[in-house]
């Protein structure tokens, strides 16, 4: 039986790709094994969307034939996968020998052909192809990230072309899929046991079926709060969803929170910028006051919802009073976390045309003062959960104390406590007694 390794990089969307490429070469009777020495086969599933994640590809795929060597033995097949794979495709072959193939981000229902077709001799073997109508999206336990959290992708790719991203590129344009067998695939998983569920996609609110199959009773202002509303209805447990696109975040998802309990407190918000000249810039579609209206309506909801954002740092022309624009909106928006990134021109979209002329020590010290006041306004945030009770599902033994459980509460929020390992997979509720760097602490109540 052929063993594979099989490593990702990058999101959510990555590693759902790779559950289900797991699940499958399972069910055609590879082993998947967590050790790299023990493989026949590596697969590493890669993310573009900064230099610093491609050049780390690079450094693998040469660790993969050196290990190799060091133990005196052949070299793995090895594969590629994910963005830079699509990306770049047959001109990987040129910047390693050590790549025997290549497999698009919507290719990888294919995967063991490629395996096969590799493994048989087959030199430089590619496929950028598209989705087969019968793509399979199930993911057996065994495959998951997590026991009891599940990622169900409910719509794939990117129509915005924000002029910094490659995702449009590396996973082409959006395709949503059918309500019904979101719904479906969402009740199954709580029947097995599953007890959160993720709705991911790079743009979930642009949400848009081909038809309404599985939203007809569910009333809502678009498609994506009614399909909020219908996964509510399967009475999981929780339900969370990522990654929200500000000009698209309709006011009615905020309703469909209040309405429904399952529908976790926690919504992330990438705003990429404070300045509106450089959202421009970026062809974000919003501005910083339409922005701050979907904070606004968002805090004023009776449920304490959780805010995360992205922020990026250095764009094309960013100067001293963009900047400061982007620090005074981290004050105003008091977010639970925000993942600052300094600006990485990407070949092939529109910003690498424009000159990247914020230099990189000066990118440098933006990053560390953003980064230093989003701690700052962390820890205000943070405080305020002491003395709280929060609901945590306990997901695993902590890596530090085996007395410990660490989870995420419905606010995204990871918490530890004491409790036994009997405890795991249960919701249990939590009572905040110190917060510390990014954990909240507490005992169960
Ligand atoms: N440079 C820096 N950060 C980027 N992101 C996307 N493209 C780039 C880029 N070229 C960031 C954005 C996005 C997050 C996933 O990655 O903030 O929301
Ligand atoms: Fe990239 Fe913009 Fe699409 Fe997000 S919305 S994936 S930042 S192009």
């Amino acid at each position: 039986m052929k063993k594979v390794y099989l490593e990702t990089f990058g999101c959510q969307m990555n590693v759902s790709d790779s559950e289900r490429v797991a699940t499958q070469l399972a069910a055609e009777g590879y082993e998947i094994t967590a050790r790299e020495s023990a493989a026949d086969v590596v697969l590493l599933n890669t993310c573009s969307v900064r230099e610093k994640a491609e050049h780390k590809l690079f450094t693998r795929v040469g660790q993969v034939g050196k290990d190799a060597a060091e133990r005196g033995e052949k070299k793995p097949l090895l594969g590629i996968l994910g963005c830079v794979a699509q990306l770049e495709g047959e001109t990987l072959f040129a910047r390693s020998q050590a790549i025997d193939f290549v497999l698009g981000t919507r290719a990888v229902g294919r995967v063991s052909q490629a395996i096969e077709k590799a493994s048989g001799g087959q030199k430089f073997y590619a496929d950028l192809g598209d989705r087969e109508e019968t793509y399979d999206w199930a993911v057996t336990g065994a495959q998951r990230h997590s026991p009891y959290v599940a990622f169900v992708p409910i719509i794939e790719g990117c129509n915005k072309f924000c002029t910094y991203c490659i995702v449009p590129f590396s996973r082409g344009r959006e395709k949503s899929l059918p309500a019904s067998e979101i719904v479906r695939h969402v009740a199954r998983l709580r029947r097995e046991g599953i007890k959160e569920v993720h709705l991911i996609g790079q743009n979930v609110n642009s949400y848009r079926p081909r038809t309404d199959d599985g939203l007809g009773e569910f009333r809502g202002a678009t498609q994506f709060s009614r399909l909020l509303r219908a996964v509510a209805a399967t009475n999981i447990e929780r339900i969370k969803f990522t990654t929200s696109f500000p000009r698209d975040f309709h006011p009615d998802i905020v309703e469909a929170l209040n309405e429904h309990e399952n529908l976790c407190n926690w919504v992330h918000l990438p705003v990429q910028s404070g300045s509106n000249r450089i959202l421009k810039l970026m062809r974000r579609g919003h501005t910083i006051e339409n922005y701050l209206e979907r904070i606004d309506k968002i805090k004023s909801s009776p449920r304490r919802i959780a805010l995360t954002t992205d922020i990026i740092v250095g764009f094309p022309g960013e100067t001293d009073e963009d900047f400061q624009a982007t620090l005074d909106l981290v004050e105003y928006c008091k977010f639970n976390s925000a993942y600052v990134f300094k600006y990485s021109p990407r070949p092939g979209t529109p910003a690498h045309e424009m000159s990247d002329d914020v230099s990189a020590p000066l990118k440098t010290e933006r990053f560390l003062r953003l980064d230093k006041l989003i701690r700052f306004h962390q820890r205000e945030v943070f405080d305020d959960y002491i003395n709280r009770t929060l609901e945590v599902l306990a997901e695993k033994i902590s890596g530090k104390h085996s007395d410990q459980i660490s989870g995420h509460s419905t606010c995204q929020m990871v918490v530890n406590f004491e409790g036994a390992r009997d405890l795991l997979g249960k919701i249990v509720k939590v009572k905040i007694l110190e917060s510390k760097a990014n954990t909240l602490y507490g005992k169960i109540c």
